[in-house]
């Protein structure tokens, strides 16, 4: 009798296995916690937007779109850009409409890392980063960011360029510590790789959420940086539509071609309508315009509301997350700490060490405010029992 069995083959991804997201998540939805752990929105998006894409629908826009997406979303990509950071891509041949950032970010990667080129990543960072380069054959060079203020540490980032580097990855403003790059820390990074091949991933998704009267500092800034790089948003992340799975990258033409042969051939196109829709809506400039404040005001109703429990809230100067330090509540480690406070105390974080490669422990854990005002006020009800 012959046996029927699935042949035996070996994984591509060793490392990878069920992440602390779909752990954290599916231990809140089990003990009823308010969760506050992965990165989405609990509130929906603005009933326009939905309007929009109805009416792409209702007028037949329902089949495949050009390769690179509709003309009308890369013009108003462009023309935002140029706006915001005062650098033109051309929408032709320099902006590719992709299927959220984590397309956009395994594309590049795919684009340009041949096996044994080395990328770097800044530790605590994206979990896909990492898969990504492995997929490519490449290798992540981890260099962390500076514990305690998460600013790129120059000096450590110099010593990892080797002739085997191939790109860098940059994340600002920053998940998961929150902070900001400044113009001068955009300006070292452009100083390091001068005269170099090394090129920069530039993920963007955050770039609408600044606080304080700060500024994004995107690499289509720093014209010697916009050379090198990929930009890479989410339309998810700024009009709070993250299951809509949609967002853009730009680069220089020749970059863009590479990233378009790879690009074809794994999702080849983004969903029709969306792009509509969206381009609609971005005409509206206030809809991107006005997201600081909508998020400040969360971020200041949180911590404020933080400041009367155990937990001390760490700078939030972009993004839509606080990280806090636990250390006066308990010695637990991050992840012991994040599962207790899930299910005894009833709210649901993130403990940063998940980000690093090797799990480095410093008594910090990670909320997101992009929720309802009602479920922060719930959330920190049950922390003021800290
Ligand atoms: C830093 C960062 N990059 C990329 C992404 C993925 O974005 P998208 O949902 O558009 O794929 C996320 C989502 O959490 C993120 O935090």
């Amino acid at each position: 009798m012959t046996t029927i069995a699935t042949p035996a083959f070996t994984t591509r991804l060793p490392h990878v296995g069920t992440t602390i997201f779909t752990v954290m998540s599916a231990l809140a939805q089990q003990h009823g916690a308010v969760n506050l752990g992965q990165g989405f929105p609990d509130f929906d998006c603005d009933p326009r937007l939905l309007d929009a894409v109805n009416d792409a629908m209702r007028a037949g826009l329902n089949q495949y779109p050009p390769m690179t997406g509709v003309p009308v979303l890369r013009e108003a990509v462009a023309a935002k850009i140029e706006t915001m950071y005062g650098h033109a891509y051309d929408p032709g041949s320099e902006i590719t409409i992709t299927a959220g950032a984590t397309q956009a970010i395994i594309t590049a990667i795919l684009a340009i890392v041949h096996p044994g080129d080395e990328v770097i990543v800044l530790d605590p960072c994206y979990d896909s980063y990492e898969p990504n380069i492995e997929l490519a054959g490449g290798i992540a060079v981890h260099v962390p960011l500076t514990p305690g203020t998460f600013e790129p540490d120059f000096a450590a980032i110099a010593a990892a360029l080797t002739p085997r580097t191939r790109a860098i990855v940059i994340n600002t403003p920053h998940n998961p510590s929150a902070t900001v790059w400044s113009a001068a820390q955009m300006n070292r990074l452009a100083e390091l790789l001068r005269g170099t091949n090394v090129m920069v991933i530039s993920d963007e998704v955050y770039e609408h959420m600044v606080y304080d009267g700060a500024e994004h500092q995107s690499v289509a800034r720093f014209p010697e940086l916009a050379q090198r790089s990929f930009i890479v948003s989410s339309f998810g992340k700024t009009y709070h539509v993250t299951g809509w799975k949609v967002g853009y990258v730009a680069a220089p033409a020749a970059v863009m071609a590479e990233f378009r042969k790879v690009h074809q051939f794994n999702v080849f196109t983004v969903n029709t309508p969306m792009q509509h829709g969206l381009a609609h809506f971005m005409a509206d400039a206030s809809n991107h315009l006005g997201l600081p404040a909508f998020y400040q005001r969360k971020r200041d109703l949180f911590r404020t509301g933080l400041e009367a429990t155990r937990l001390r809230p760490l700078a939030t100067t972009g993004s839509y997350f606080q990280c806090v330090d636990y250390s006066a509540v308990s010695d637990r480690s991050e992840e012991e700490f994040c599962k207790w406070l899930t299910t005894e105390i009833g709210v649901a974080a993130i403990p940063l060490a998940a980000f690093y490669q090797g799990g480095y422990e410093q008594r910090i854990a990670r909320f997101c405010f992009a929720k309802k005002d009602e479920t922060l006020n719930l959330a920190l009800q049950r922390l003021a029992k800290l």
